[in-house]
């Protein structure tokens, strides 16, 4: 389970360590970063620790992340060793509406930005960061698969899209021959877990790796917060960005306050940070490929890269399953076996003899191998 054991990402050849380096903590622009010192030394922990695997944006701390991602692995001539994902989608000059989206102009404008910025002349892992609403899917996979082409990028990977957008721009690609979409990159954690309904079984199913992003829920599972002494604030990210309209900040509820509490519990029974569980249990969810952690300060990294150094009980694991599972929806309750046994009579179906190869949709896989 350690950094230098490597994975294929989705259905490609690309190696990866199951833990990525987040990046959107390198640069004080955003107002919960950290200074170049510290974001270097958490690259170099991070690569001497065996990972690959870095995760960027142009958007980014207005650019500082890709600048210093870039400027670590130079220091170490490090390029031909690293996996660089960075994207494109957010707006570079408000005054210009093609210096954003995922229209072919902005791809184009956004590519050459993010190459001079990490000093490279290919990027690994292109993702289109968010869904704009607008742009047809074909516009957006024949300008990834030009990039492709042109050598300019390896692989491509879409970033917080509806599904049916991603299942549909990766069937584009298998009847029109364009470069195929690696890896979906969403939210996933202990008390985000919308993506199990849909995401994961589509990632499986048509080869997108799930690389899953804030497994710490910004901070709030971490072990900073504790609702057993009271401390429901402390100072870091959800503190500064508490009024912020984006929901990826808004983690304090009653419901995640049960949560936290009940991972406090099983770190305490395992003797393991609260981080190292929360990670632990999110890297080895059904169809997750490769998680993506984050840090602000040294010692936190060092922290949650202990994560996968041990294996959580499963009556701890499903502990912290059943604390935050989701109320049923529909129509994915349907989908379940009560709902199913209707259809497919009294005799189980789906399960195959050994040997075969498993139905991906009723069985889902071992974990890191999605
Ligand atoms: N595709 C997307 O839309 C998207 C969106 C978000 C992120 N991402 C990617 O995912 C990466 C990780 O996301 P994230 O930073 O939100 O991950 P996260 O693991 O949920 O949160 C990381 C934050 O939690 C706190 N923390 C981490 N470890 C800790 C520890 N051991 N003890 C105490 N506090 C700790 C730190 O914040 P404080 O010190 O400030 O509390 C740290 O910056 C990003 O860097 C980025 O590359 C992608």
């Amino acid at each position: 389970m350690a950094l230098d054991a490597y994975y294929t990402l989705g259905r490609s050849g690309l190696r990866v360590s199951r833990l990525s380096l987040g990046t959107m903590t390198f640069g004080t622009e955003w107002g919960w970063g950290s200074d170049e010192d510290t974001a270097r030394q958490m690259f170099n922990t991070y690569v001497d620790a065996g990972g690959n695997f870095v995760d960027t944006a142009d958007l980014y701390t207005n650019g500082t992340s890709e600048l210093w991602t870039g400027k670590f692995i130079g220091e170490r001539n490090l390029r031909d060793r690293m996996v660089i994902a960075t994207k494109f989608t957010y707006n570079a000059d408000p005054s210009n509406p093609n210096a954003g989206g995922n229209g072919r102009k902005n791809i184009m404008r956004a590519v050459e930005g993010s190459l001079k910025r990490l000093g490279t002349d290919y990027i690994d892992l292109y993702f289109l960061h968010t869904w704009d609403s607008i742009t047809p899917v074909e516009e957006v996979m024949r300008t990834l698969d030009d990039l492709v082409r042109s050598g300019k990028v390896r692989y491509i990977g879409l970033s917080d899209t509806p599904a049916w957008y991603a299942a549909r721009a990766q069937t584009l690609a298998e009847w029109r021959g364009y470069e195929p979409i690696s890896a979906l990159q969403l939210e996933y954690s202990l008390v985000e877990r919308n993506i199990e309904k849909e995401f994961v079984p589509l990632g499986v199913e048509l080869g997108m790796g799930v690389m899953v992003w804030s497994p710490l829920a910004g901070g709030l599972l971490s072990g900073k917060y504790r609702p057993s002494e009271g401390v429901l604030n402390a100072e870091g990210r959800l503190d500064v960005m508490k009024d912020s309209q984006n929901t990826a900040f808004q983690k304090f509820s009653d419901r995640n306050w049960k949560i936290v509490a009940e991972l406090e519990a099983v770190a305490k029974e395992l003797g393991r940070s609260m981080a190292q569980i929360a990670v632990n249990w999110t890297a080895t969810r059904p169809g997750v490929g490769s998680v993506i952690v984050g840090a602000t300060k040294l010692s936190q990294l060092e922290d949650n890269l202990k994560a996968l150094d041990f294996e959580l009980p499963t009556e701890l694991s499903d502990r912290l399953e059943t604390v935050g599972r989701p109320d049923p929806q529909f129509p994915y309750s349907f989908f379940e076996a009560g709902h199913q046994a209707m259809i497919h009579g009294a005799k189980p179906v789906g399960l195959k003899p050994s040997g075969y190869i498993p139905n991906v949709l009723i069985d889902a896989p071992a974990a890191g191998v999605s």
